[in-house]
């Protein structure tokens, strides 16, 4: 008895000191990974999520469009992925007549799936360790840059010399700050249909009040489907073309989580900054995050008005208010979860511990300097990374005629290149333009720019003059474009409103961006030198590479937490939680009649949880950042239970600073997307499509 109480304590200490937070490269998962995960309750062994030897979990998962994730569900390469990783196909589609976002979509049969243009979905093939050859003839007497030329050279013959067939592509990626090298093999498929997407009332429900936060009732799901050639091969899009046949697809589990159970999150996370000095968290977090916040408020303020106010507005800018409000809201939880775990403070003391045992091993000649060398190089920085950001949101992200005008600033120095460069950027330029003018609206701009233009300087500016450009009209504007390189050039000179921003844009080529890149430079050298010596200083602790957006594992327990004093947050919302939040006619808060009926006559079918009601949400510790939008939450046994969709607030700080005490990431319910699709959208046909299962009931 005794010896048994012993043992399961010793379970329980290897269970507990299990480590969570990291985001691990697949293809090295063998080891301590692999025991961790056990540790957390997996059945999973390293090959069954990565194999290049037999299909393996990483053959299921997607990077969707290059920003989001999406998991194969059917034998019939059918494609779940986030609502608003869709939304804009969603959007593209949706017109006053057929409005989708209002009220959904669904493919009846193949024959009503949607095509979207340039939508892509990229898999991994293979991954392969390739830093002794990228980094063969490189040695510590040379520059920055004699490096980087023989790394492009290396990384070059690296990606010729892989086998690969005709249809694959090759990239090399750097991590840790450019102390390790892989190769990807990978394959692209471009044509890509819209299947499914709930109403925004359900795949959007919440909208920007509810954005990153906890408790969360949204069904933040769609679903596409991947066409191939007759081969099953990567083809464009062709009414020809068929459903792809993927290599593997992850079945679907019927039986739900539960506090504590093993998860573990498979995607493609875009950036994450885990290992930067205090001095630069607090640069971050003090200086750019806040003036950042303000200039998107002051944006924002006029979007949403003007969206209550029409219908025709509201979808021209559903797209591009939840872009923008989407990280203001994002940087205000980053600030205060780092204030409230202390970061700032807690990173200068690990600080202190790493001078102390640099100095205790002798390597003081070597690394010495690095932490006052970030300071010194951080304090010349600020007012450039503060300066290029602002500007950039001023005049780049929340300004569209101002945007059109950087554009065309493009195309003049393309210009100085020759007629070949002014062609080409001139054909791509058109593009970007129309894209603008498809959703532009004249006065909700113009009033942007009037609310911004103080936030930039105290100089009065006329917006009406500014605005009385043709290029605020697309047919005009777009004619401007046309005729020689000379005419074209002469002609957006003859602009006004054209020549006001290139003022602007004198001062920021001239002086905040070459300062802020060359400083950057210098600090990523420094950066890369922190990474090697802490790897070399602290050996025992345990380093897991920056998110580059390349395919990634972490995993963690479903797992409440404790925001604030006094008050937890269990970790799974249910039905009942919309209904309690339901506001008729409310733009965020609305809830469809269908859904409501469906509450009340308790139709939940095989969907509802042991207590009989149906899960929506749930949260876990698994270590997510942006771009694991869309990325399936999968159990011990490698089935779906869910749908990765979001950060807690304050947890959302974990791009710079993952504490499991606060840090949760946000999934739908697996069964709550089910149970919209069949008993919601009654799209029955697309769940006998796939592969349901009960892991825990067949134990
Ligand atoms: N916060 C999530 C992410 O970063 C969801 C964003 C979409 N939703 C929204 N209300 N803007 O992508
Ligand atoms: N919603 C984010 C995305 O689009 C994921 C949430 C996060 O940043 O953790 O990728």
């Amino acid at each position: 008895m005794i010896k048994f109480l012993k043992l399961a304590l010793l379970f329980l200490s290897i269970s507990v000191s299990a480590q969570q937070g990291g985001m691990w490269i697949p293809s090295l998962l063998n080891g301590m990974n692999e025991q961790d995960m056990t540790a957390l309750g997996s059945k999973l062994t390293a090959e069954d999520i990565y194999s290049i030897n037999k299909s393996s979990l990483k053959d299921a998962i997607g990077h969707f469009n290059g920003g989001c994730t999406s998991e194969v569900i059917s034998s019939k390469g059918l494609l779940l992925t986030n609502h608003h990783c869709g939304f804009g196909q969603i959007q593209s589609h949706s017109s006053l007549e057929n409005d989708y976002l209002k009220d959904g979509f669904w493919a009846k049969n193949l024959s009503e799936e949607l095509p979207n243009k340039g939508l892509f979905v990229q898999f991994i093939v293979r991954i392969d360790d390739v830093t002794t050859s990228v980094l063969s003839g490189v040695n510590d007497a040379m520059t920055e840059k004699q490096k980087q030329s023989i790394i492009d050279r290396n990384s070059a013959s690296v990606q010729k010399a892989v086998k690969r067939e005709a249809w694959q592509e090759t990239k090399v990626k750097s991590f840790f700050k450019g102390n390790q090298y892989f190769l990807f093999v990978t394959e692209t498929y471009n044509d890509i249909r819209l299947v499914g997407a709930p109403p925004s009332s359900i795949g959007k429900f919440g909208s920007d009040t509810d954005n990153w936060v906890f408790p969360r009732h949204t069904g933040d799901f769609s679903l596409f489907r991947i066409y191939a050639d007759k081969n099953n091969r990567p083809a464009e899009y062709s009414k020809d073309n068929v459903p792809y046949t993927p290599k593997h697809f992850l079945p679907v589990s019927l039986d739900g989580i539960a506090e504590d159970d093993f998860t573990m999150v498979f995607g493609f996370p875009g950036r994450t900054n885990e290992y930067l000095p205090a001095v630069a968290v607090a640069q971050i977090t003090q200086k750019v995050n806040p003036s950042n916040i303000r200039i998107r408020e002051a944006a924002l303020k006029v979007m949403d008005a003007a969206m209550k106010k029409d219908d025709k507005i509201r979808i021209q800018y559903a797209s591009k208010q939840a872009r923008i409000a989407n990280y203001w809201k994002k940087w205000i939880g980053e600030n205060q979860g780092i204030e409230k775990s202390n970061a700032i403070a807690k990173k200068k003391a690990f600080e202190t511990e790493f001078r102390k045992k640099v100095i205790e091993k002798g390597l003081g000649d070597k690394y010495g300097s690095i932490l006052s060398d970030f300071d010194r190089l951080y304090n010349a920085y600020e007012q450039f990374a503060v300066g290029r950001s602002n500007f950039l949101e001023i005049f780049y992200r929340n300004n569209e005629l101002m945007r059109m005008m950087m554009f065309l600033n493009d195309l003049e120095y393309s210009a100085q290149q020759g007629t070949a460069q002014f062609e080409k950027a001139r054909t791509s330029l058109k593009g970007r333009m129309q894209g603008i003018y498809k959703n532009y609206n004249v006065e909700v701009d113009k009033d942007i720019f009037k609310a911004l233009m103080p936030l930039y300087t105290s100089e009065k500016i006329d917006a009406d003059k500014i605005y009385a450009t043709d290029y605020v009209d697309a047919n005009k504007g777009l004619k401007m474009l046309d005729g020689s390189m000379t005419e074209v050039i002469e002609r957006i000179n003859n602009d006004d409103t054209y020549l006001f921003l290139k003022g602007k844009m004198e001062y920021f080529n001239s002086r905040l961006n070459p300062q802020f890149m060359e400083i950057g430079e210098r600090i990523a050298a420094v950066q890369k030198k922190y990474m090697t010596a802490l790897m070399e200083v602290m050996p025992s602790d345990r380093y897991y590479p920056d998110a580059n957006s390349t395919l990634r594992v972490t995993y963690g327990k479903v797992k409440g937490y404790s925001p604030r004093d006094a008050v937890y947050y269990n970790p799974v919302s249910y039905l009942d939680g919309v209904i309690e939040k339901y506001v008729p006619g409310d733009y965020e808060f609305d809830v469809p009649q269908r859904l409501i009926d469906l509450y009340k006559a308790k139709d939940y079918g095989q969907y509802a949880d042991s207590n009989g009601k149906v899960p929506v949400c749930f949260i876990g510790t698994n270590h997510t950042t942006g771009g694991n939008s869309g990325s399936p939450a999968i159990d011990a046994h490698g089935n779906l239970i869910g749908l990765n969709f979001d950060r807690v607030w304050e947890g959302t700080m974990s791009d710079m600073n993952y504490d499991p005490e606060i840090c949760r990431n946000i999934m739908v319910d697996v069964r709550y997307v089910l149970f919209i699709i069949d008993k919601y959208a009654g799209a029955k046909h697309l769940i006998d499509e796939m592969k349901l299962v009960h892991p825990k009931k067949n134990k």
